[in-house]
């Protein structure tokens, strides 16, 4: 199965994130848009895997406790569109840690930047630059998740395996 490691968010950053979207889908041609139900930090990508033990050990060594993240900020790589995050180095650390964890218990982890970002649309048509300002909001990031990713009936669908509530 398909697996990775991400954060969900605060009902008021989910606002903020779904009206981004209603803007950005205003002004494209086109795009695939994520579910708001699917939208998500991935802190780390496991890729196909049968090891869900591994990484459950993985998020349960990490050595974390609950902190805050702002959300804000808006930008694309090619036709991907993202909100970004403040730089965070509790959150770096974390995403650091789960790597290294990771890669000792023999996961393919890849090597590039940790880049922090929440894709809002895929395959994104448009004419001009989007005008889409994204305030910033601050949460909580007091829950680690190992999500399964599948695609149902055309659509992909997350599921959380296993979850661990910081202190
Ligand atoms: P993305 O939003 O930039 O595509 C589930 O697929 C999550 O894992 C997504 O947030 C996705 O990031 C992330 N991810 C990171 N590396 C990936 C990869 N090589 N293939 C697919 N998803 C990846």
């Amino acid at each position: 199965m398909r697996l990775f490691i991400a954060v969900h968010f605060s009902q008021a950053v989910k606002q903020v994130l779904i009206h981004t979207m209603d803007e950005l889908r205003r002004q494209s041609v086109s795009g695939n848009f994520t579910r708001p139900e699917n939208l998500h930090l991935t802190l780390a990508f496991l890729g196909e895997t049968k090891e869900v033990e591994a990484a459950k050990n993985a998020i349960d060594q990490s050595v974390v406790s609950t902190f805050s993240i702002t959300v804000g900020g808006f930008g694309h790589f090619g036709s991907l569109y993202w909100v970004g995050i403040e730089d965070n180095p509790q959150l770096a650390d974390l995403a650091k840690q789960l790597h290294s964890t990771l890669r000792g218990s023999g996961f393919q982890i890849e090597d590039r930047k940790f880049t922090p970002h929440i894709t809002v649309a895929r395959q994104v048509r448009i004419n001009c630059r989007p005008r889409v300002l994204v305030p910033n909001v601050t949460m909580p990031v007091s829950r680690i998740s190992l999500m399964k990713s599948e695609r149902m009936d055309g659509k992909l669908v997350y599921t959380e395996l296993y979850g661990r509530n910081l202190l």
